[in-house]
């Protein structure tokens, strides 16, 4: 009865969302673009190819675009079958049952607002450089980073003061923020083509030599790391709900954005190991540190412009995410029902918007971005692979009809799932205890509020 309950099931109905329908394929593609190219491919490229993999992490991205290109397409035939807000949540809620549900949702808590913090705390590194180079503006040292009393810095001011606008902006309306962040993301592809076609002159083969200095293993390590300029493409389909024709548009935009990605990353990266040497590149701004080198002072501080307006995109997708997950988490009374009120005005879970900017900005301020992307890539991971045992579940049961279906399921499948574990377990110690610590936390929280409180405990039984 016990094991019943905890994984009792979600039947959701199509209309069950509060928010009208205003955006289309245009706006998911560049939603998805918007949440995927950013801090990753502008900041932790540059240091895993100087760390592990050296001029392999082209590789590196190949392996994770194949991981994360097979979870799109079971991201894709999911949203087609449960065409609803809360992404990997809903989805497991429908196939696997609460227990399982509250533990993604509880872990993309921290793949999208933890990311918004850790993504700020890259763009205001970017945007230090940029003031300073271009103004002569520099910032009171202790105002310059997270707590760290060895460093004499306090707070990290501009992370914190930029993630307390995203979510400014994101309480005024999602359509207003596609906008903006529409324009944002042509300025984004122009700053890596600018990159490409520049680069490309300046490559020397030599810093091709030694391709795998560090062997394969060291490609492996570096593609747990660099999974963090992947993640976010899933936001596509946290806004189902909002989305015209959701059963066409969403598979199609999450595949198109991935796409997208995936070619400007495998370029980008090899233009970079190209131009410079692999071991010099432990730097926060790879790319504009690259055109400096090479003496192109003009095209590096155009880089250093597009990073911090691009990384600004990354913010506000992962913000939106963040809000919809606590929305959907709230929705179903797994946690406090007065979060997922919409204002009568913008009509956007307004409550859970400005609670969640306040806290994620308090961490984008203190807490140091290393720490940050680490806990966020094994949390995604560990959804992404909760999503694909869902898809094999819902083929399994037949219990909803998708519009898009995974080509060659019995292969790709099972090849999703384990690579997913095959570069979660490259990741180092310590992340894994904090993964463990944070899940313990989250087991605690269900069963002293949610496994009570949840709307399918007062429907009484499985739903
Ligand atoms: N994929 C996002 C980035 O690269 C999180 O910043």
């Amino acid at each position: 009865m016990f094991w019943r309950e905890v994984f009792r099931k979600k039947c959701y109905a199509v209309d069950e969302g509060r928010f009208p329908r205003k955006l289309g394929l245009l706006d998911l593609t560049f939603l998805g673009i918007g949440a995927i190219i950013g801090a990753g491919i502008f900041v932790i490229t540059g240091q895993a190819a100087a760390l592990y993999a050296g001029p392999g992490i082209v590789l590196s991205f190949l392996l994770g675009a194949v991981a994360i290109g097979i979870s799109a397409l079971v991201y894709a035939e999911l949203s087609s079958a449960y065409p609803i807000s809360g992404s990997a949540y809903s989805y497991t809620y429908a196939t696997i049952g609460e227990i399982i549900a509250w533990l993604v949702g509880w872990n993309l808590l921290v793949e999208y607002g933890v990311a918004t913090a850790a993504v700020a705390t890259g763009w205001s590194g970017y945007l230090r450089t940029f003031l300073e180079q271009n103004f002569g503006f520099t910032l009171p040292h202790f105002l310059t980073g997270a707590y760290d009393p060895s460093k004499g810095t306090v707070v990290d001011l501009f992370a914190l003061l930029g993630v307390l606008a995203v979510f400014i902006l994101l309480t005024i309306g999602v359509k207003e923020s596609a906008t903006v962040n529409t324009i944002i993301v042509v300025l984004k592809i122009l700053t890596l083509l600018i990159f490409l076609f520049f680069g490309v002159k300046y490559i020397d083969f030599k810093n091709l030599e030694n391709f795998l200095p560090f062997g394969l293993s060291g490609v492996w390590h570096a593609t747990a790391l660099i999974i963090f300029a992947y993640l976010g493409f899933d936001a596509v389909s946290t806004v189902a709900e909002e989305t015209k024709n959701p059963t066409r548009n969403v598979p199609l935009g999450l595949i198109l954005s991935l796409g997208v990605s995936t070619l400007l990353y495998m370029s980008v990266s090899f233009v970079l190991v190209g131009m410079v040497s692999y071991k010099e590149l432990n730097v926060p701004d790879a790319l504009a540190f690259a055109m400096l080198k090479v003496g192109n002072n003009a095209v590096a501080n155009l880089i250093a412009t597009g990073a911090v307006i691009t990384i600004t995109s990354v913010m506000l997708v992962m913000g939106l995410g963040f809000t919809r997950i606590i929305y959907a988490l709230s929705r179903d009374g797994l946690l406090p029902e007065s979060l997922s009120a919409i204002h009568p005005k913008f009509k956007t879970p307004y409550i859970s918007t400005l609670l969640g900017g306040l806290f994620l900005s308090l961490l984008a301020g203190f807490i140091p971005l290393k720490v940050l992307a680490e806990l966020v890539n094994i949390g995604t991971l560990f959804a992404y692979f909760m999503v694909g045992v869902s898809v094999i579940l819902l083929r399994i049961r037949n219990d909803a009809v998708p519009t898009f279906r995974v080509p060659y399921a019995k292969i790709l499948l099972p090849i999703n799932l384990f690579l997913l574990l095959f570069i979660m377990s490259g990741l180092p110690k310590e992340t894994w205890i904090r993964f463990v610590v944070w899940n313990l936390l989250g087991f605690v929280i269900y069963f002293a509020y949610g496994f009570r409180k949840s709307r399918a405990y007062e429907r009484s039984g499985v739903w």
